[in-house]
């Protein structure tokens, strides 16, 4: 197969900078498109990929899932977008598109495992895919997304996963007009988790570490803030919340937030992948029918269904732009938390 050469930003081992460095793009097939890369943004997935976090990180690493850019070439059988058009590509650059899950628009549960964007099963170059901290990126056009012409460009990106990651569950658990609807953590996901919940009428509040966020938090939409290490806030919200997205990257208690269900509510863990120290407490589980559940991204028709809403009611993300060369320094920030809220890179930077 024909491929390209590109100019990407990624690292060679979990203790090393992501670097300039070279990688391959396939010719487009008849059902692809390819893309020239105007804006992408920074994920802590990013960074738990680079570092091996989770481990199974295969490299060199290219990381970048969060892909916004204009469309240079289209296959022969492409029908959904043409030559100029812009468009989208978040997590997923494919499933097996049969199985019960791809069936029901669950890409992201594909039962045959679908590929990720960066760090997947590469089927037709053989090895692993390549992220969006690159030049551009090949993809099959039902993997593509539509994004609304009215919404600034930059800050549309990490609606293509942080922006998913949340509205998923907000929709599966049904959050509408009046739903009583928590976030754990004020960063990129918490933040977006706040502005749809509002945007589809729920009153949200917001558990945070940090009493320095409390104003963004307001301004951003939250109508209550509770400062999770003060006892006397937690024990106010006792039993309030029909459900609690929890956006933590690491391991942490969830037994005090689990108090703060309402009966039948649900805390859905999205943030922290990996063993809990904490063993969970049952009683308030038991005795009020309330569950601990997870969820990863979203499929691509409900992804498309995510972006249309913001375009209509003009939800975007909070962002700081950054040029590709300061990807490390952005890296240590977000570790630090010093993040508001999420971080865009301007790919010209890449190219110049
Ligand atoms: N399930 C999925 O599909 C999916 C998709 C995307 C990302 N993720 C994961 O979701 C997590 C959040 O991603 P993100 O991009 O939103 O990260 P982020 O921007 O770094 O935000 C995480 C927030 O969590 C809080 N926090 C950080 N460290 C903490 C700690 N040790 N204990 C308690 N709170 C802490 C902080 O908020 P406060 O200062 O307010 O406490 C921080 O701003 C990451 O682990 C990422 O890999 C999952
Ligand atoms: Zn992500
Ligand atoms: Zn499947």
């Amino acid at each position: 197969m024909n491929t390209t050469s590109v100019k990407a930003f990624g690292t060679e081992a979990k203790d090393k900078d992501l670097q300039l460095m070279q990688i391959e793009r396939r010719e487009v097939t008849p059902t692809d498109i390819e893309i020239d890369i105007l804006y992408c943004g920074v994920c802590h997935s990013d960074l738990h990929t680079a570092r091996n976090d989770w481990g199974g990180t295969k490299y060199p690493s290219v990381p970048g899932h969060e892909i916004i850019g204009r469309i240079t070439k289209v296959g022969s059988a492409v029908t959904k977008f043409k030559v100029g058009d812009l468009a989208g590509v978040g997590c997923l650059v494919d499933s097996c598109r049969e199985c019960e899950s791809c069936k029901q628009n669950l890409e992201q549960y594909c039962l045959n495992g679908s590929t990720g964007t960066y760090n997947g099963k590469d089927p037709f170059l053989g090895g692993h895919t390549f992220g969006g901290y690159s030049e551009k990126v090949v993809v099959d056009e039902a993997f593509g997304l539509h994004i609304p012409e009215n919404l600034d460009l930059k800050a549309v990106a990490p609606l293509l996963c942080a922006g998913v990651t949340t509205w998923s569950p907000l929709k599966h658990w049904d959050v509408k007009e009046g739903s009583k609807v928590a976030v754990v953590g004020l960063g990129g996901l918490g933040h977006m988790a706040i502005k749809l919940a509002k945007g589809l009428g729920a009153n949200v509040t917001l558990f945070s570490r940090s009493p320095d966020k409390i104003q963004d938090a307001l301004d951003l939409g939250a109508d209550a803030v509770v400062i999770s290490t003060y006892e006397n806030e937690m024990k106010a919200v006792k039993g309030k919340f029909d459900l609690i997205i929890d956006t933590v990257p690491y391991d942490h208690d969830i037994n005090p937030y689990i108090s703060t269900l309402n009966i039948s509510g649900t805390l859905v863990l999205v943030g922290y992948i990996g063993k809990m120290e904490d063993a969970l407490f049952t009683p308030p589980m038991i005795g009020g029918r309330r569950s601990v559940a997870g969820s990863v991204i979203g499929g691509i028709k409900e992804t498309q269904e995510m972006l249309d809403f913001c375009g209509e009611k003009n939800i975007l993300p909070e962002i700081e732009m950054i040029n590709m060369q300061n990807i490390n320094e952005a890296y240590e920030r977000m570790l630090k938390s010093d993040v508001r809220y999420r971080f865009v890179i301007d790919m010209q930077s890449l190219k110049n």
